[in-house]
């Protein structure tokens, strides 16, 4: 009958050399707080903690108290002392086709140089710190050199406009922005550092916490960039001049190394604080065992960018935090053609590849032949992040991409857990087409209904977190009761953490994540709330009200479908119009929160008390019968649209 019943095991091949094993379930289910303690052990402590957790102010955690490390020496300094500093930590392959190969000493030092600029401009532990960049190594570096000096970095993805920046950069009062000259966008040289210029802006209207900002040259194009005297200086004549040799501190476990800012279900994003010591314990852990990481002999490739959770995690904290070398690529999938991700395979002979659903489902497009092409064999282990993974997506990538044999870890997590939580453990786990299966050891899940009583198999119901753990948000930077309100008020009486997401167990109790329950979107594996595209859609003066939704979409997972009321007197000029709203929302937001489609409605379908009705806006924008409009004011109105839209 249903997908469920296709059941892929762990290959005997594989088991016999994983990471991990069964008995990992064991030991956490035996002592969850012993096997967190084990696991912690695992990174270099300079003051061991006298206690595994204290709860006793739930939710706001603290994990490993007592406990003193830094978390740069434990992804870069350990390495070399360990006689392993000629290993390659990071192959660097720029979009235009340039490439660096950087060794964990040769990181040491470049880390050690912008620790020492950092300090030599007075930043002390405990500011913050925006870094605006690209996918270059100096956007690693200048996170781990952060992260050695107890500075709290900001990474805003730089697709984001200088609006968005400038409003995260004002909530986290930073003092340095770390930015480049420009950035290469599908082979073209784009825009970057007059962004931050716009975002930071002059005389009253400037950012009043910002210093410094820091300039790496990447594009060089433009010979007359503009230039703030005394504010502005370049990574070169700074970073590049500074000592080589720097002396770590070390700090407490409950230290915030980084603020990463995401959507919610309010206009307002929320700048997620993650922890020193908890974090680094579970993204390292579950590098460890999800990825079935060997030292010295993986090459490991995470496609994400920095900007996002999945980039931090994945990217700089898990992997160097277990000596990993890794693949860091700058560019997209597309340039100079298709064949781009699948010859950096073959050229460094990535053996774990973890990407997006979307992704695969955009190669799937283009066709098995671009792949078919290479040589992937070095590839042993698939993962996928971010949303759903459809079975035929997940059945293709195993084929086509993992030569039929290659298991796949579907990991779900989300930025406030700060590491995976639910995921298959390759070698140990059976894995089904499109299931995330079971909590990893030591985290702990359950699927409820409104009434927090645990769902049937079969059954969909609300994914709570039962139990905390090691790499779970600190809380909402400057917003307690955000934090409260939006987590743990849903299962308040429980004190369970809501997630926001729905899933379901099958008739063989594996769990299946069926995506967001609130107002937030997912497209393309990027979290968008409706409420921010709403309001930037608003800021447009022809627009009088707006309504957002995210409708099914074969490629991206989810697509932005808006739906706008005019103000009166204002003229709809067709394609113009929808054009400028659509450019409204790229300089407001991104481009990536552009909506796919945008209908000028007379209407909007709302309640008598006032609400809209946004399932039937679903229903309209995925070609649906409409559901129950009973209560609508004026029914007629999307039958309308729905039949002009038909
Ligand atoms: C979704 C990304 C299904 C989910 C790491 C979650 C997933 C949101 C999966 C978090 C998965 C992530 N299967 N859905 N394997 N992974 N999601 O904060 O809706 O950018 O709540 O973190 O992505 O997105 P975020």
């Amino acid at each position: 009958m249903s997908a469920s019943l296709e059941v892929y095991p762990p290959s005997a091949e594989f088991v016999a050399q994983a990471n991990a094993n069964a008995a990992l379930y064991d030991r956490a289910d035996a002592d969850r707080l012993e096997f967190w303690a084990e696991q912690a052990r695992r990174l270099d402590w300079d003051t061991d903690f006298e206690q595994v957790l204290d709860w006793s102010n739930a939710p706001f955690a603290n994990w490993f108290v007592g406990g003193k490390l830094n978390v740069s020496v434990n992804c870069v300094d350990r390495h070399v002392a360990a006689g392993k500093g000629d290993r390659v930590a990071i192959h660097w392959v720029g979009e235009p086709g340039d490439s660096r190969d950087i060794t964990y000493s040769q990181l040491l030092a470049d880390v050690s140089r912008a620790a020492n600029y950092f300090t030599a401009i007075g930043l002390q532990a405990g500011d913050r710190v925006a870094i605006y960049m690209p996918m270059v190594p100096e956007a690693l570096i200048s996170m781990l050199a952060c992260a050695r000096l107890g500075l709290t970095h900001s990474v805003v993805f730089a697709g984001f406009s200088a609006s968005a920046l400038r409003s995260r950069v004002d909530d986290a009062e930073a003092k340095l922005v770390i930015t480049t000259d420009g950035q290469y966008r599908r082979g073209k040289p784009a825009e970057l550092k007059t962004n931050v210029d716009d975002a930071l802006g002059t005389g009253d209207d400037a950012a009043k916490s910002v210093e410094k900002v820091l300039v790496v040259r990447r594009t060089n194009h433009d010979p007359k960039l503009p230039w703030v005297e005394g504010r502005d200086v370049w990574w070169d004549d700074t970073v590049g001049e500074s000592s080589d040799h720097h002396e770590p501190d070390a700090f407490d476990s409950n230290h915030p190394l980084f603020l990463l800012y995401t959507s919610g279900t309010t206009g307002k994003p929320k700048g997620i604080v993650h922890s020193s010591g908890g974090y680094l314990t579970q993204t390292s852990y579950t590098f460890h065992n999800v990825f079935d990481h060997k030292e010295g002999r993986d090459v490991f490739w995470c496609g994400a960018d920095i900007g996002w959770v999945t980039g931090h995690s994945y990217i700089v904290y898990g992997p160097l935090s277990n000596g990993a070398t890794e693949v860091v690529y700058e560019g997209t999938p597309n340039t100079p053609n298709e064949h781009r991700h699948f010859e950096v395979v073959e050229k460094y002979g990535v053996t774990i590849y973890y990407m997006a659903p979307t992704l695969i489902r955009t190669f799937m497009k283009w066709g098995r032949d671009i792949p078919d092409a290479h040589d992937l064999s070095s590839i042993r282990l698939l993962g996928s992040v971010g949303e759903p993974i459809n079975p035929e997506a997940w059945k293709w990538y195993r084929d086509v991409i993992g030569g039929g044999k290659a298991p796949i870890v579907d990991t779900w997590w989300q930025t406030e857990t700060g590491s995976i939580m639910i995921s298959p453990l390759p070698g140990v786990t059976e894995t089904k087409p499109g299931a995330a299966m079971k909590p990893l050891p030591g985290i702990s899940a359950n699927i409820v209904d409104d009434n927090a009583n645990p769902v049937t198999h079969g059954e969909q119901g609300y994914l709570v977190l039962d139990q905390p753990w090691p790499s779970m948000l600190l809380g909402i930077w400057g917003d307690d009761e955000r934090f409260k309100e939006t987590y743990w008020s849903r299962f308040a009486d429980q004190g369970w953490y809501f997630a926001g997401d729905g899933a379901r167990y099958d008739d063989d109790g594996a769990l299946w994540v069926l995506g967001r329950v609130d107002d937030v979107m997912n497209v393309s594996g990027h979290r968008i709330s409706t409420s921010e595209v709403e309001s930037a859609l608003v800021g447009h003066s022809g627009v009088a009200e707006a309504a957002v939704i995210g409708a099914a979409d074969e490629t991206t997972g989810q697509g932005i479908v808006a739906f706008v009321i005019l103000r009166e007197g204002v003229e709809n000029t067709g394609d113009t119009l929808i054009a400028e709203l659509r450019e409204q929302v790229s300089v407001e937001i991104s481009p990536i929160a552009k909506p796919r489609e945008i209908n000028v409605v007379p209407e909007l379908p709302k309640t008598r008390s006032g609400k809209i009705m946004r399932r039937l806006l679903k229903d309209v924008a995925e070609g649906r019968e409409l559901g129950d409009t009973s209560t609508l004011v004026d029914p007629s109105v999307f039958e309308a649209i729905r039949r002009k839209r038909a």
